[in-house]
């Protein structure tokens, strides 16, 4: 049984931080699980780091399903969030409800993440109306960055921070079960988290968050020249997966590779 969104009012509401992360395919997600993540979130974020687009806006439907669906496979524990892509939930409530049921039926994950605040607050109802659990995203909202001319942390101002309240109150009452705050200052950040009584779940908004999520190639270092300020470096994977590819084409093309022992 995987776990249930239940799981996570409670480690909030006992002061256990959520250590959520992203995963796009089979492999990826067996080595999140087994690490202990609990709470895996398929990211359109797959747009940029397994697709090669220069944003998530151009990422489908389709592309989420197959993904959700690897990352599905892969695991047995893990509550699997699937992110709802631009324009699949923004044309009409009908639309945002059919998508939603999608990614549940077709890609099998446990619930879905779409963003934005109050212009979306009523779409939101409507897909927890019909049982399908729903997580928001607030702060930077990438599918928005050509209306926001780029990616910058938001909430400095108090207007700002204001405006970011009332949004993030107005997804709760909605009906989300839990809200990502991305690129947030942290005192306004801490200041949500207050007001809140669901978890928030930041990336790059510091320390007063109910839980952190991060990009699988940030933190593993995949994309060796990409390391955005919030991301901590656990491994240059990226780096060693060369070094080690590199081996290889040396062996071969020194004749050092296959050795009898590797021979039939
Ligand atoms: O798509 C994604 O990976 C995300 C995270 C950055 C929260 O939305």
């Amino acid at each position: 049984m995987r776990h249930s969104i239940r799981r996570f009012q409670k480690m909030r509401d006992d002061g256990n931080p959520i250590p959520m992360m992203t995963a796009y395919d089979y492999t990826s997600a067996y080595a999140v699980e087994k690490a202990g993540v609990p709470i895996i979130l398929v990211g359109d974020s797959l747009g940029q780091v397994i697709l090669g687009h220069d944003s998530t806006v151009p990422v489908t439907m389709d592309d989420m399903i197959r993904h959700i669906q690897m990352v599905v496979r892969s695991t047995e524990k893990s509550h699997i969030v699937g992110d709802l892509p631009f324009m699949s939930y923004q044309v009409s409530e009908e639309q945002a409800i059919c998508n939603a049921g999608r990614l549940l039926k077709e890609g099998g994950c446990q619930s879905v993440k779409l963003e934005g605040g109050r212009s979306i607050s009523k779409t939101v109802k409507k897909i927890v109306q019909v049982g399908i659990p729903v997580m928001g995203h607030l702060g930077l909202t990438p599918q928005s960055v050509n209306q926001m001319g780029g990616y910058r942390v938001q909430g400095r101002s108090p207007e700002e921070s204001q405006i970011l309240l009332e949004d993030a109150l107005a997804i709760q009452e909605s009906g989300a079960y839990a809200i990502v705050l991305e690129l947030v200052s942290s005192e306004v950040a801490e200041m949500v988290t207050e007001k809140l009584s669901i978890p928030t779940i930041g990336i790059g908004s510091g320390a007063g968050c109910s839980g952190q999520v991060q990009v699988f190639h940030d933190i593993l270092g995949l994309i060796p020249d990409f390391s955005p300020k919030h991301a901590r470096r656990y491994a240059d994977v990226g780096v060693m997966i060369q070094n080690a590819v590199e081996s290889y084409v040396s062996d071969v093309m020194d004749k050092k590779f296959p050795s009898d022992e590797e021979s039939f």
